[in-house]
């Protein structure tokens, strides 16, 4: 269990020992999901540990909020700090970030204005989300019978706890069938997102993804594969994007912070392409993690070096 490595959590301003950092049984947001979060990686550098594109998860962190007419009681600055504090008192080189701000204890009333706003910043190792032998094999997906909810229902580019229902029931029914992870697609058929990872796919050395009109997150790995893919060259165009489009792809992959870049080789047991990691999904893979490990001077404003 990799919070065993975890001594500190940034409570409220403070760091405090893992085992204090509790939340009472009648806390809003364990009944309602009334939260938002980020989800960040510190990576191991030449120059210690570098938190990748702090400034783009933190600005998330404050619309995602805004977005549930939440304001996070920390500036963006507090939050940085906190984030160094939290790696640097941990010991760690390398792991995963978790800030989340919440409706604390107050009422259950589903109108949270009488609970008090908390924040909470996690860090544990993470090594792989989606298996180390995934992102050179590559994983095996399916198409998840349930669809990804509508941004009309709730704004999908805010990342708020209530909403990783969605989230839960199809990748929970994805791993009960044998698949590593699943694909759901939108209230008009196309394709939105994984479970928690944006999708890239590859046709005739053109890179193609979707976007917030998809009711996707708007990942900030996504930004980041964008940017290396032109960068490198390739041609990245932003469109809709069908079930068709994915069985046809000569490569198809995932992103996120914590799927990192992690190839599709099978979609409800149909091949992708060669069914393994291609070429361009490879080129684009090692670039993000020279960027990642501060190895890309192209990059190197990514990182956000906590010492
Ligand atoms: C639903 C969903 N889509 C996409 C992503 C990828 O976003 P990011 O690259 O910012 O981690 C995530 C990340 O957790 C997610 O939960």
């Amino acid at each position: 269990m990799a919070f065993d490595q975890s001594k500190w959590v940034w409570m409220n301003g403070k760091l405090i020992p893992w085992d204090s950092a509790n939340v009472h049984v009648s806390a809003h947001a364990l009944h309602y999901g009334s939260g938002v979060f980020e989800g960040i990686r510190c990576y191991e550098t030449e120059k210690g540990p570098a938190v990748f594109r702090l400034d783009l998860h933190l600005a998330r962190f404050e619309t995602s909020a805004a977005a549930h007419a939440m304001e996070i009681p920390y500036s963006i600055e507090e939050l940085t700090a906190g984030i160094c504090d939290l790696i640097t008192a941990n010991e760690f080189r390398a792991c995963y970030i978790r800030p989340i701000c919440f409706y604390g204890s107050g009422s259950l009333n589903v109108d949270p204005s009488k609970c008090p706003i908390e924040v909470a910043m996690l860090a544990w190792p993470w090594a792989s989300y989606l298996s180390a032998e995934g992102k050179e094999a590559g994983i095996r997906v399916t198409v998840s019978p349930w669809i990804k909810f509508q941004s009309k229902m709730m704004p999908s580019t805010a990342k708020a706890s209530g909403q990783y229902i969605n989230s839960i029931l199809a990748v929970h029914d994805a791993v009960l069938r044998g698949f590593d992870e699943a694909i759901l697609l939108d209230n008009q058929g196309n394709l939105a997102e994984g479970s928690a990872e944006n999708i890239f796919l590859v046709h005739d050395g053109r890179i193609r993804t979707n976007d917030l009109r998809h009711s996707i997150l708007l990942g900030v790995t996504r930004d980041s594969i964008i940017n290396i893919a032109r960068d490198l060259g390739y041609s990245v165009e932003i469109a809709a994007l069908n079930l068709e489009d994915l069985l046809s792809a000569d490569e198809a992959f995932l992103v996120g912070t914590a799927a990192e870049v992690t190839p599709v080789r099978e979609v409800d047991n149909i091949k992708i392409g060669a069914g393994g990691r291609g070429p361009i999904t490879t080129k684009i893979q090692q670039t993000f993690f020279a960027a990642t490990a501060g190895n890309e001077s192209k990059y190197t404003d990514w990182l956000h070096y906590v010492r």
